[in-house]
């Protein structure tokens, strides 16, 4: 496996949430951490139809794109009474005919997708939040590593803290939704913590553990 002894390490996204996320998570580790944004990289299609397959796809054009090891993070809310959708296309539903996202409408979207099913009781409206961040060098490489948190879809959305679908999502075991969360509730994870909260926090927690030597 291609090793991490010149800890210098690609971020291969383009997400503003997400990068904030790794920012925090990278933190204690002492890495030249930039994102694939700075390097001006262009998004590469996401064509994959799992998220280790979109995972792949980011972390490998990054780390092709600059010689570098990238980790990338593929993620998505997965609706139980939606039979797994949005899924790998959690984005995908923020998307506007003018190509610019818009959650607000996305988690709409979801909702009135739930209403018809009928999942209108907390019971039924249960999901999760996954994510697999990939390793990848530019040799092609790779390792994965998975996180998930189970929980409950609420609405009206709550919170306007963190990004993307979490006014919506109440974690199990905690009244606040991620979007009523601080940064340090959601995802704050430091070597030696027992498990953390988020989908994110968590895979990166495992790929700390394996390839940063994290207890
Ligand atoms: P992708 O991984 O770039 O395909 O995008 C995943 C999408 O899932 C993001 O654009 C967000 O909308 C959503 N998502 C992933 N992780 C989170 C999270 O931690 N909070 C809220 N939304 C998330």
């Amino acid at each position: 496996m291609g090793d991490l002894s010149a800890r210098q390490i690609v971020i291969a996204s383009h997400n503003a949430g997400k990068l904030r996320e790794f920012a925090d998570l990278m933190a204690p580790f002492g890495f030249e951490a930039k994102s694939a944004k700075e390097y001006g990289l262009p998004e590469p299609e996401e064509t994959g139809t799992t998220f280790e397959e979109n995972a792949y796809i980011k972390a490998f054009a990054a780390a092709s794109a600059t010689g570098l090891p990238a980790l990338s993070d593929d993620s998505g809310l997965v609706v139980d009474a939606l039979d797994g959708a949005p899924g790998v296309y959690t984005a995908n539903w923020a998307e506007m005919p003018d190509g610019t996202r818009d959650f607000g409408m996305a988690m709409q979207r979801t909702e009135v997708a739930m209403h018809e099913r009928g999942a209108t009781e907390p019971a039924q409206r249960s999901g999760r939040f996954v994510a697999v961040i990939c390793l990848a060098f530019p040799d092609g490489e790779a390792e994965y590593f998975r996180g998930e948190v189970d929980g409950t879809l609420v609405w009206p959305p709550r919170g306007t803290l963190g990004f993307g679908y979490d006014p919506v999502f109440q974690p199990d075991g905690h009244e606040k939704t991620f979007g009523e969360m601080s940064a340090e509730e959601k995802h704050g994870w430091k070597p030696g913590q027992p498990t953390a909260l988020s989908h994110r926090a968590r895979a990166f927690q495992k790929f700390a553990r394996a390839r940063l030597g994290a207890a």
